[in-house]
Formats: C-alpha cells, sequence, structure tokens
C-alpha cells in the first residue's frame, strides 16, 4: 500500500518506497564488502524488521542465514515502556559466528543496548548492527550502530515495518501519521 492510498491518515512522507530500497541496496553492498567471504547471521527484530531484512538480505551476495528474535519494549502506543522482555529468542547458537543485528528503528536505544549486552554473552565471533531508521540521539549515542538507513525527525513514523498499534506495517513508504489517528 502507497501513501497515497491512505489519503488523510497521512500527515507527511518521509521517505518513499524508491528512496528506501535504494538506500537498502546501498547497505547491502556496504555489508557484502565488510563481510567478504565471511557468513553472516542476520537476526531480525520481530516485528519491526521483517522487510528490512527480507529486502536487505536479498541485496545481498554473502553467504547469509537468518534468526529471529521477538522483544517487547513498547506496548501499543508510540512510548517506550523502558522495560524489555524476551517474547520469542533465537532459534540456534550464535557462538563463534558473524552476527549481524537488524532493527527497524532506533529510538531510546534500550532495546538494542539490552540485545546487545544478551546476545554478546552468547559468545560471537563479532557483533554488528543495522538499523533502518534512527531518531535523534537520546540514549542512542552509547549505541554503536555500524550501518544506518536514515536518520530522522523525533517523530513517530510508519510503513516498511513499522506500525501505529499494529497497523500501518504494510505501508511501501515511510510517514509520519496525521494528528486525527491518534484521537
Ligand atoms: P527504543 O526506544 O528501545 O525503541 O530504541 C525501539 C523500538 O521502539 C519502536 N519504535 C517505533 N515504532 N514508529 C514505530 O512504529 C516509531 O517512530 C518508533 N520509535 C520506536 C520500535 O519497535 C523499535 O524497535
Ligand atoms: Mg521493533
Amino acid at each position: 500500500m502507497r501513501a497515497a492510498d491512505l489519503g488523510s491518515d497521512i500527515k507527511e512522507v518521509l521517505y518513499t518506497e524508491e528512496q528506501v530500497h535504494q538506500r537498502v541496496v546501498e547497505l547491502a553492498a556496504q555489508i557484502d564488502a565488510d563481510y567478504q567471504d565471511r557468513e553472516v547471521v542476520l537476526v531480525g527484530v520481530l516485528n519491526g524488521a521483517v522487510m528490512t531484512l527480507a529486502d536487505l538480505c536479498r541485496s545481498m551476495n554473502s553467504h547469509m542465514t537468518m534468526d529471529w528474535m521477538a522483544v517487547s519494549s513498547y506496548g501499543v502506543g508510540t512510548t517506550s515502556s523502558g522495560v524489555v522482555r524476551i517474547l520469542k529468542d533465537l532459534s540456534g547458537s550464535i557462538e563463534g559466528k558473524d552476527v549481524l543485528i537488524v532493527e527497524d528503528i532506533i529510538d531510546t536505544g534500550l532495546t538494542l543496548s539490552y540485545l546487545l549486552q544478551n546476545l554478546s554473552s552468547r559468545d560471537p565471533n563479532s557483533l554488528e548492527v543495522m538499523a533502518m531508521f534512527r531518531k535523534p540521539p537520546a540514549l542512542t549515542s552509547s549505541v554503536d550502530v555500524k550501518y544506518v538507513g536514515f536518520d530522522i525527525p523525533n517523530e513517530f513514523v510508519v510503513g516498511y515495518g513499522l506500525d501505529y498499534a499494529g497497523h500501518y506495517r504494510n505501508l511501501t513508504d515511510v510517514a509520519t501519521l496525521a494528528p486525527h489517528v491518534y484521537s
């Protein structure tokens, strides 16, 4: 679904489907160059990173496997609860592997610092992060993100996997929502 199909629900389109796709292709090339002949485990953070990981891995030429984690940091709304809980753990071991966490968006950085701490304790050979979107540093300055799609303003965004109360994930553009959606 495109932003135009949503009419008055959309306040502003920040990135079009085409711009997002172009950036994913660039990041995939960068990742390929960095990993060369090493096999990388892409760890997607459900549900938001589904689109990013699916597109990223298809633009990569490196050998890869994928695994998924689900954590809760936000409730149904737009504010972080500050508490991170594992809802679904990885299916396989990452010991000795080259792991790349794939995140949809980094806001406070709480989710990511929890994930980094948790996954690094499993002794991967390397552990890096790719985030499709990143908001201005709150706590984010303390977490090292090697690959960033776009730095965006401190506004709630939807689309390309990002949701508001479970909706708008299938929007292919990335946009902010009109105030009436929240009321
Ligand atoms: P923290 O604050 O821990 O949050 O970095 C990261 C997680 O919060 C969600 N999040 C958003 N989801 N639009 C969304 O749809 C947003 O603007 C947004 N900001 C944060 C998201 O699940 C992310 O993994
Ligand atoms: Mg998420």
